[in-house]
């Protein structure tokens, strides 16, 4: 299925690694002129450069003006955006609601909702003055699924997919499409780096992250398939969203959980 996105201009934020990694590798693959954005280059997406039009951007997207400056880095180097991935989105296990101090809600909020909102006040006129486009947002099941462990994550990515739906109804009449992907667990850093949620789940399980992931996740999660999704999955379903092939699709939130949600 051709998606159309041949030589389109498109913003992906926080893809040094993970899903917005993947997004970045399937938007390349496509053809697309794609511009990244996180504080740090990882090999991975430096090998992606090398195979596709991807320029990469160094900056802090908790930063008031961080996102504007990716979003004009990517309209000044191309002339046009086409379509905006708000990726970013960051958390860390939780012991308790009543540890979690202002800072940290608002450093989850700047990073999880925040730089989306940022990202897309930027992009919007261009996306409308270059003929119409595309916002996906990635969310996750927390928001409709809140966990006690991500708490203040959850509530940041319930407003995200709140967002989503205000600004599809807002701009669908000037060809903007904006819609949301909503994972259960997926394998990136953000549960296999160091400290992260593998290893809280394996600490508890008395096992290795490995096998937490593998086995315990699934299960204690009630993953129907039995396991976690791979960012690849994730992006295939992202970048649909953004292409054309998607051209009546909007305000609309598509869950990829293996079946984790058991309600309609
Ligand atoms: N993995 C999951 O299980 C899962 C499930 C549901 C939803 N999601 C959502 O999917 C999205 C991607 O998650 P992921 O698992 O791929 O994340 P990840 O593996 O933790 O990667 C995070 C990315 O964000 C960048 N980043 C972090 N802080 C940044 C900052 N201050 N400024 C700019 N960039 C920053 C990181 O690059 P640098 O460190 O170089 O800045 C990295 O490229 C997030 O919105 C997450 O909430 C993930």
């Amino acid at each position: 299925m051709d998606l159309e996105l041949k030589d389109k201009v498109a913003v992906v934020t926080g893809a040094s690694k993970g899903i917005g990694l993947a997004v970045t590798e399937a938007l390349g693959r496509e053809g697309a002129r794609v511009v990244v954005g996180s504080r740090t280059e990882s090999p991975e997406l430096t090998a992606l450069r090398e195979r596709y039009d991807i320029v990469f951007v160094s900056v802090d997207l908790a930063e008031p003006h961080g996102a504007g400056r990716l979003v004009q880095a990517a309209a000044d180097r191309h002339g046009r955006i086409d379509v905006l991935v708000n990726n970013l989105g960051v958390t860390k296990p939780r012991t308790s609601f009543v540890d979690i101090d202002d800072a940290e809600w608002q450093r989850v909020f700047d990073l999880t909702f925040f730089s989306a909102v940022r990202a897309s006040r930027a992009a919007l006129p261009h996306l409308i003055a270059d003929g119409g486009g595309a916002i996906v947002n990635i969310s996750s099941i927390n928001a409709r699924l809140p966990f006690p462990m991500v708490v203040d994550y959850s509530a940041a990515k319930a407003a995200l997919s709140n967002l989503t739906k205000a600004l599809s109804e807002e701009f669908a009449p000037r060809g903007v499409r904006v819609n949301a992907v909503a994972p259960g667990p997926v394998r990136t850093p953000f549960w296999t780096a160091p400290g992260g949620f593998a290893d809280s789940v394996a600490a508890d399980a008395g096992t290795t992250a490995q096998e937490a992931l593998d086995e315990i996740v699934p299960q204690q999660m009630g993953i129907s398939t039995g396991r976690i999704s791979e960012p690849q999955e994730v992006a295939d379903l992202a970048v649909f969203l953004a292409s054309g092939r998607a051209g009546n699709i909007t305000g609309a939130e598509f869950v990829i959980d293996g079946g984790q949600i058991k309600t309609t």
